[in-house]
């Protein structure tokens, strides 16, 4: 893939993931690349299941004991991940790459104040006093938008979104370089949802850290992410500028997401894909989306389809490229998506 090498500070290459279930194995990530530059903001989108969370634990080196890395880099400013020792990797978190979790209540400790948590990350990482470390969090709290004063409290007396800026904060303790946002704001209503992003943004415009934003609210994402990747069963099946993949997108899947998102004013009911996602437990033959796809073909069943480049910066893996344009002007018929 192409990428620029001065600003490119995350590359993964051909990175695939199996998890053990049993005796048996589900591909939860298969040949996944990408890269992101310094201070970008990408929005990684798919049903549930089709392995988001595991493409940022992997980034972030926290997978579970069952999960096997089979192959693949994940270089960040031209380092292999994969290749440095536990304590290296260790150092990494937090201080170069931070994540913020979906629930915010899973990722603080309701028995211990706020503000100590934070200190005790930023301790784990830094030769600070205790009150050098205070000193952080209260500058923190200000930079979320929360008072200083409510830095000692515990997190039962903050409110969802409240909980949520602690989280960012103590993502933000040490100045990474790329922070990871696992569906941050789904828990959230809408209007708290709309602040807390705003607040993200102007902050990264500050500090100026990349950022990977998983969602399954495709307008989240047009909103806020210049560049997009769609991913179905493991697998990257677009990836290339928001603009272009909204107004022009070429995987058949992505066109069905599309279709699936209420718009504003429209009088046009959202259509969802029907049929399920692929079984991640079987051996994959052909485009994993076939069997839900109105244009799949024989060849589609029996040949994986490669991410190709289609247009600028912009990449899909589907055997009917040249059709997609046609097909998205019909893919607003729900009969166009029975496809048995
Ligand atoms: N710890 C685990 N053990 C076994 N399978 C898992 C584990 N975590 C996730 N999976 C499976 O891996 C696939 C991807 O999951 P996940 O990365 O959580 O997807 P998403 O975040 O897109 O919903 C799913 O099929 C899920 O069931
Ligand atoms: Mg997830």
């Amino acid at each position: 893939m192409i990428k620029n090498p001065i600003e490119t500070i995350l590359n993964i290459d051909n990175l695939s993931i199996n998890y053990k279930v049993g005796d048996q194995y589900a591909k939860a990530l298969n040949e996944i690349s990408f890269s992101i530059s310094k201070g970008e903001r990408i929005g990684l989108v798919g049903e549930s299941g089709c392995g988001k969370s595991t493409l940022l634990k992997t980034i972030m080196g926290v997978l579970p004991g069952n999960a096997d890395i089979l192959s693949g880099k994940i270089e960040l400013n031209g380092k292999n991940l994969l290749e440095i020792d536990s304590e290296a990797r260790r150092k990494t978190r937090w201080a170069d790459i931070s994540m913020i979790t979906q629930s915010a209540l899973n990722a603080l400790n309701p028995v211990q104040r706020i503000s100590d948590q934070i200190c005790e990350a930023i301790k784990a990482h830094k030769n600070v006093t205790y009150s050098e470390a205070m000193a952080r969090v209260e500058e923190l709290f200000e930079l979320v938008g929360v008072a200083k004063s409510r830095a000692r409290e515990y997190p039962h007396q903050f409110s969802g979104g409240m909980r949520q800026r602690a989280i960012i904060a103590m993502a933000l303790a040490l100045s990474p370089q790329l922070v990871l946002a696992d569906e941050p704001t789904t828990a959230l209503d809408v209007i708290v949802q709309d602040q807390i992003f705003t607040q993200l943004k102007q902050l990264q415009k500050e500090m100026g850290f990349a950022m990977i934003l998983v969602t399954h609210d495709l307008s989240l994402v047009v909103e806020n992410c210049l560049k997009t990747i769609v991913m179905y069963g493991g697998q990257i099946v677009e990836f290339g500028p928001t603009d272009d993949m909204a107004t022009n997108p070429l995987h058949p899947y992505t066109i069905g997401l599309k279709n699936a998102v209420p718009v504003l004013g429209s009088t046009k009911n959202p259509i969802s894909i029907p049929g399920t996602p692929p079984n991640l437990m079987l051996a994959q033959k052909g485009c994993l989306f076939a069997a839900r796809c109105p244009l799949a073909t024989e060849k589609c069943r029996n040949e994986i389809p490669k991410l190709n480049l289609a247009a600028d910066l912009h990449y899909a893996r589907c055997h009917h490229l040249p059709e997609a344009q046609q097909f998205a002007a019909q893919a607003d018929n729900p009969e166009i998506w029975e496809v048995n």
